[in-house]
Formats: C-alpha cells, sequence, structure tokens
C-alpha cells in the first residue's frame, strides 16, 4: 500500500494523537540575556548542524529560511530562523526552542516536519541547546515569509506527522558507550546529534524514518548515494583518521574522491567548526569504518576499451586530458580514478551525478575544477563512459541499467 494512504486510514480511523499546547510569546529578547561564551559554542555548533545549509535560500540572507527541502512526499521549505518576530523565531522563548529541537513542534504547538532532522538534534545537551538559541536570537532579524510547503495530500496537513512520531520518533538523550575513550564518544555524539550524518547515510522505510538497526549502512539523498560510513565502506582504501579529518575539513583526501553533491555543503560548514570537534567525528569514524576494502583499485585500461569502446573514445576524448595518470592535474596530487569511492560503489549515481554536473574546487582550494557534461553528452553517451570507468578501474561488477539510471539522475538533479 502507498504511504499516503497508510497515512489516511490512520488519520481516519482516529489515531491521531492530541495536538500540543502553544507555548506563549516571549518578550522581546536582550542581547544581554546571554554571554559571548555562549554565542561563540552556539556559532560553532550551528555550524557542525548545517543550520544555515538549509536555512538560506539561494542568494538569500543567513538563517532567513526559504530553501526548499526534497523528501520523497514532495518539498518541505525551512524556515526564516532569524529573530524576526512577525516571520522568524523572534517570539520563541527558550523552551520553545528547545521543545521545537527535541520534539518537532512550533510554538504554537504545529507538528514541523521531520525534512528538520529533530529525530538528531534532539540528543543535543540542554548546554548545547541553550548556546544555540543565543546564537540564533543575537543574528539581525530578517523579515522573509518562508514559502507554503508543495506536499502530496494528505500529508500537507500537519498533524499526520504526530502518526509517523508514534511510529519512529522515540527522543532519548544521548548514551554514552563505556568502555570508549572521551574523544571518540564526544565524535559519537556529535556524529548522531548535531552532525545528523544517518540522516543522509542510513537507508530510509518507505515512510521515510531511518531504520536504526542499519545505521550507516548507505542511504539516498537528494538524488545522491550516500554510502555507507560502517564496515560496509565500498572505499578501496581504508580510511583512516587522518584521512577522515582531512576530508571532512577540507571535502578531498588523496586517497579517495573529492566531496561531491550534498557532502560538499557539509564539509564547508565542517571546514569553519572546531578542529577538536571533526577530529573527534574522525575518531569515532574510523572505528566504525575499521574493515579490509572489499573492491579492489586496478588499472585495466586494455580491457575496459575492449569491452567499452565508445566509452573509451569518449574518455579519450573529454576526460583524458585531466584524468589519465600522468596528465597535469593528477601530478598536483589530485586523487587517481581507480582509488575514488564513487566507482567501488553499489549504486551508480554519484559516479553519473559528477559526469552530468561536475565538481566545484573544493573549499580553500582554488581549483581545478570539473566541468559537468549533462549539455554535451547523451544519456547513452554518459551511460557508455561510465560503464568504462567501471570496468577500468574497480574491481567490482559491471552496473546494470545505466542508460535508464543517467535518465532518472537527469530529472531527479535536474542537470
Ligand atoms: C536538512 C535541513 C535542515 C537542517 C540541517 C536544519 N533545519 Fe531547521 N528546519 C528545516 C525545515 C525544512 C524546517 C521546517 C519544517 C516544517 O515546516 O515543518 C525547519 C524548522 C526549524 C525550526 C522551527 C521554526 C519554525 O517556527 O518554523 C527551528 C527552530 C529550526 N529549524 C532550527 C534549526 C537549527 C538550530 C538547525 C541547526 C542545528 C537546523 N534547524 C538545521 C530544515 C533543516
Ligand atoms: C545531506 C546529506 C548528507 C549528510 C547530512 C552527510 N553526508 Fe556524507 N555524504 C553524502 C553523499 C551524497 C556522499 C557521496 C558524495 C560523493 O560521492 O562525493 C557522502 C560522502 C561521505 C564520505 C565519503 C565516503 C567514501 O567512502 O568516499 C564520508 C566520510 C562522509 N560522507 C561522512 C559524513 C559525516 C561524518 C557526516 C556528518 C557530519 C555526513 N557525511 C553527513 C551525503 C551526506
Ligand atoms: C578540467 C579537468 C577535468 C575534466 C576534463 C574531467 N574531470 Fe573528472 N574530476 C576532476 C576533478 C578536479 C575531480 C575531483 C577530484 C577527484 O576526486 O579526483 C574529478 C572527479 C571525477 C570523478 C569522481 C572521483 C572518482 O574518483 O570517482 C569522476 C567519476 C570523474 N571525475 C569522471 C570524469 C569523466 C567521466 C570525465 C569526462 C567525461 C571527466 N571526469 C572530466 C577534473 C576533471
Amino acid at each position: 500500500m502507498k504511504p499516503v494512504v497508510w497515512i489516511a486510514a490512520l488519520a481516519a480511523a482516529g489515531a491521531l494523537p492530541a495536538s500540543a499546547a502553544p507555548i506563549p510569546r516571549a518578550q522581546n529578547f536582550a542581547s544581554t540575556d546571554v554571554s559571548s561564551t555562549d554565542v561563540a559554542l552556539g556559532a560553532a555548533l550551528a555550524k557542525l548542524g548545517d543550520c544555515a545549509v538549509c536555512h538560506t535560500a539561494e542568494g538569500g540572507a543567513p538563517y532567513a529560511g526559504g530553501r526548499p527541502i526534497a523528501t520523497p512526499f514532495g518539498q518541505v521549505f525551512a524556515t526564516n530562523i532569524t529573530p524576526d518576530r512577525g516571520t522568524g523565531i523572534g517570539s520563541y522563548s527558550r523552551a520553545a526552542f528547545e521543545r521545537a529541537m527535541r520534539k518537532g513542534l512550533r510554538r504554537d504547538g504545529a507538528e514541523l516536519y521531520p525534512a528538520f532532522p529533530y529525530d538528531h538534534f534532539s540528543y543535543a545537551t540542554g548546554r548545547d541547546i541553550d548556546a544555540l538559541y543565543a546564537f540564533l536570537m543575537t543574528r539581525r532579524p530578517m523579515r522573509a515569509v518562508t514559502p507554503a510547503n508543495r506536499l502530496i495530500p494528505p500529508l500537507g496537513f500537519r498533524p499526520v506527522v504526530a502518526v509517523w512520531k508514534a511510529l519512529y520518533f522515540r527522543p532519548a538523550p544521548f548514551a554514552a558507550t563505556p568502555g570508549k575513550s572521551a574523544q571518540w564518544n564526544r565524535g559519537a555524539y556529535l556524529v548522531a546529534s548535531f552532525g545528523h550524518c544517518g540522516g543522509c547515510h542510513t537507508p530510509r522505510n518507505f515512510l521515510g524514518a531511518e531504520q536504526k538497526a542499519k545505521a550507516f549502512d548507505g542511504g539516498y539523498a537528494e538524488g545522491w548515494y550516500a554510502p555507507p560510513l560502517n564496515a560496509s565502506t565500498p572505499a578501496a582504501t581504508p580510511w583512516t583518521e587522518d584521512r577522515l579529518f582531512t576530508y571532512l575539513r577540507t571535502g578531498l583526501d588523496t586517497n579517495h574522491a573529492a566531496a561531491a553533491g550534498p557532502m560538499g555543503a557539509v564539509t564547508h560548514e565542517l571546514a569553519r567548526a572546531p578542529q577538536a570537534d571533526v577530529r573527534a567525528m574522525a575518531v569515532y569514524l574510523a572505528d566504525l569504518m575499521k574493515t579490509a576494502p572489499r573492491s579492489a583499485a586496478v588499472d585495466r585500461a586494455t580491457e575496459a576499451a575492449a569491452q567499452h569502446p565508445v566509452g573509451a573514445t569518449l574518455y579519450a576524448g573529454a576526460c583524458a586530458t585531466c584524468h589519465e595518470p600522468g596528465s597535469p592535474m593528477m601530478r598536483e596530487g589530485r586523487p587517481p580514478l581507480r582509488l575514488g569511492t564513487p566507482l567501488h560503489e553499489d549504486d551508480a549515481r554519484d559516479t553519473i551525478a559528477i559526469v552530468l554536473r561536475g565538481l566545484e574546487p573544493p573549499v580553500g582550494a582554488a581549483g581545478p575544477y570539473m566541468p559537468g557534461y549533462g549539455a554535451s553528452f547523451s544519456d547513452a553517451q554518459v551511460a557508455e563512459v561510465v560503464a568504462y570507468l567501471r570496468a577500468r578501474f574497480s574491481g567490482r561488477p559491471a552496473w546494470s541499467k545505466l542508460p535508464a539510471a543517467v535518465a532518472a539522475a537527469r530529472k531527479e538533479t535536474a542537470a
């Protein structure tokens, strides 16, 4: 049965829990109410939590909202979280803010959609929530009305979120793992809470809830595949603490590929987050990802060209100037294609998306960048070159149904 039908059935059966009470409008916020230490800590947590990534529209003022977040059920617009009293969160008291972050409820008691990752932010400590509140309330208030959501019926009706919460949302304080170091536990806390890494890297069920039993097994986000961050990692060479730290801070590691798609925005924020916090996340993840590589980094140029002659010709004409071993770009220490994780993944969509859309230079680097081929290559040509790369550079089986996957990716990422 379709998820919408399911939810509608529950709603009709009267299974909707009673709605939450509104919290009265707060007095005007006085910046003397908060310490500069709190504001600084809040600024750091906002980077770790990507608040500005979602809450800033293209070309809009930071935190003033208006960016559409794509979900399988339609678009939810991130709201204005500047302290404007009319259109932002200016009338949120500290208690109302904490309830929104932990329980996903608006000040007036309305349900908030889990496109806002409160299922992760609910793990945050009270101290961290105070600091974020202090930071947001001392931003410049911006008047900006958030556009209306575009969700498939009946999901536009906010009370149905209560059904989803009753099924899947179990807010609980973060529990440290005994026997692990303080740094490991700090990393685990940040990954689970503000980092909301599982929001993309954990598979979701048919109603969009993360499957906790499959934490970090790999998931889908905005048309991209977020590969596993545990022992199922497809990476052809092991991820170590140092390599993870460099990747998370710069968006690039010389033994794996550059951070593309939505991961680019995540690393962009982490580049400005406290170094010790990113180090702690690297310590925790390196432990989760400890494994022997499943795929081999190979270079079977002759066999691959025999199997995919069209792809080999396209590669020689369009890609080899940059990617062929020994080319000027490769001599600058860029990751060779045989080491890039996308080519070793179970799913072809990251490689397809990179070829269609190209890549921006990673944070702090002036270039080189990669042009997108969405406009100059047909679906069949993208499929040929992708099949050639997979056969040449990875020890994994060929991807099936590539032309269809390219056509779908074009639609999803509007390339
Ligand atoms: C993945 C995108 C995403 C990220 C990251 C995100 N938010 Fe949001 N947030 C949303 C969306 C979407 C909504 C609106 C949900 C709705 O309308 O039901 C929202 C709503 C909110 C609200 C409710 C405000 C209101 O009255 O509408 C608050 C408060 C908030 N976010 C704070 C934060 C903070 C603080 C952070 C960073 C720690 C953050 N958000 C990170 C997507 C995001
Ligand atoms: C908005 C979705 C999203 C969020 C949130 C997110 N990621 Fe990612 N991540 C991705 C995608 C998509 C890729 C694959 C991109 C590519 O091919 O470059 C990726 C790639 C990665 C990789 C590279 C894996 C490899 O083997 O090459 C690491 C490591 C990683 N993410 C860690 C994290 C951590 C840590 C967090 C939380 C702080 C996080 N991600 C949050 C979407 C996300
Ligand atoms: C102007 C130089 C340039 C050209 C031309 C170019 N790329 Fe790239 N490509 C890059 C850079 C820079 C990166 C990011 C660094 C990295 O991860 O290797 C990249 C990354 C990639 C990646 C992801 C990394 C990985 O190892 O999986 C793939 C796949 C890729 N390119 C395929 C292609 C294909 C196919 C073509 C031709 C159709 C092409 N590129 C043309 C510069 C280029």
